[in-house]
């Protein structure tokens, strides 16, 4: 309701004073050659998976057939973008084998967090493959590329061109780990609201890095209801037990819109600080609490019970993940799909949205209902006039 005012609002100042102004001089719907992702699982199209080894079946079953890089049954919002676009969903970058970069580069992992933290993988912590991480392959992927570019035909088909770097949409999927990464170390609420502030220092740093490398048209999703994820629920829940109508947790829940309103300013700075860049904020939180709180009117089912996953409330248990192997009195269990059909379900794994969840999240945030400021995803090159 309050989206829909502020969209009618936006467009009757604007369209009554300047229409033509809304998007600059050029309406035309944006040319992009190449797309570059930098996030977390919510985006990972095979980076974690070619450092770690590759997400087990049955990840990937539904759209690919076979694992296929994603922690999901099929495809992300990321492949919903590039498919948008008719380009080819995007390779990780850290994926050497059969990519193809001429379309983009993925730089996102699982467990990425924005802040480099000081616990491995093997310490319980996240992927190595942090923020900061992700621009240094990007800057040397930039370099390098081109350099590529120069050694034969092969190469120029497999590589962006360098005028693609400015033209390219550089989408964001990040935030939700770091603020799970202070709780797992047994954090307060008060102190992961405290640092807070310097994730979005670092955040906005990368992004002014990323401009001066040529980039100019930004896309940025806030992170989601994590208090409505089974791998929250099942092990954080203990400690702070309030949850709300939709059964979500309630502390997760207000730390993730802490942090998107920490976001959004940081946004409307960087608007300021570059002046030549688009960049568009986009609401994701509401949209998959939206889908989660009111999954049925959605057509979907049992919102917070994980479709792969084995026991418990949640159908979930962290020590008998999606795709793992268990062995119970000797006997080797394959820990499988457990639900009967995936598409009307919302969590894949514990962690993850399925394919359905990420196409009915594509679908509602492309027109740009959930932007700011309201831009389609195929007008997110023009900066509007401020
Ligand atoms: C990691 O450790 C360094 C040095 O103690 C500290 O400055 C930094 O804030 C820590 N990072 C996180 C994410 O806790
Ligand atoms: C890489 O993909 C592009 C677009 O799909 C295609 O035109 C190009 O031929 C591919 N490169 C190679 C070497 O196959
Ligand atoms: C957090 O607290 C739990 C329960 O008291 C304890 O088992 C665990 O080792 C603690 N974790 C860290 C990283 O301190």
């Amino acid at each position: 309701m309050r989206l829909v005012v502020a969209l009618s609002a936006f467009f009757s100042v604007i369209t009554s004073s300047f229409p033509s102004l809304v998007f600059g001089f050029n309406p035309d719907p944006c040319q992009f050659p190449a797309i570059f992702n930098f996030g977390d699982s919510n985006s990972d199209t095979g980076g974690l998976s070619a450092a770690f080894g590759q997400a087990p079946p049955p990840n990937g079953e539904t759209y690919f057939h076979a694992p296929a890089g994603r922690y999901s049954d099929g495809r992300l919002v990321i492949d919903f973008i590039a498919e948008s676009f008719g380009l080819p969903h995007l390779n990780a970058f850290l994926d050497s084998v059969g990519s193809n970069f001429s379309h983009g580069a993925n730089f996102a992992t699982a467990a990425s967090t924005i802040r480099p933290q000081n616990r491995t993988l093997s310490q319980g912590g996240v992927s190595p493959f942090s923020l900061n991480v992700q621009f240094y392959q990007f800057n040397d992927f930039h370099h390098r590329s081109q350099a590529a570019r120069t050694q034969g035909v092969v190469w120029q088909k497999l590589m962006p061109k360098e005028e693609d770097f400015s033209r390219a949409l550089y989408t964001f999927d990040i935030g939700q780990n770091d603020l799970t990464a202070g709780y797992f170390i047994n954090m307060s609420t008060s102190q992961v609201r405290a640092y807070v502030p310097d994730l979005l220092d670092q955040f906005s740093t990368i992004i002014k890095d990323i401009y001066g490398e040529g980039g100019r048209s930004f896309w940025i999703h806030n992170t989601g209801p994590v208090g409505c994820l089974p791998y929250i629920m099942d092990q954080l829940l203990i400690t702070a037990p309030q949850v709300d109508k939709a059964g979500c947790a309630t502390p997760f829940n207000e730390v993730a819109q802490y942090f998107n309103i920490r976001l959004k300013e940081a946004v409307n700075q960087l608007r300021k600080d570059l002046p030549l860049a688009a960049i568009t904020y986009v609401d994701v939180y509401s949209v998959k609490y939206d889908l989660i709180s009111q999954a049925s009117n959605h057509g979907f089912e049992q919102p917070l019970v994980a479709c792969c996953g084995h026991g418990g409330k949640y159908n979930y248990n962290r020590h008998m993940g999606c795709g793992s192997k268990v062995t119970r009195n000797g006997k080797q269990i394959l820990v499988g799909r457990s639900c009967q059909d995936p598409s009307v379900r919302i969590n894949w794994d514990g962690v993850h949205y399925t394919e359905a969840a990420n196409k009915w999240i594509f679908d509602r945030i492309v027109d740009g209902s959930y932007s700011d400021p309201p831009v389609p995803l195929k007008m997110a090159c023009q900066r509007v006039a401020n």
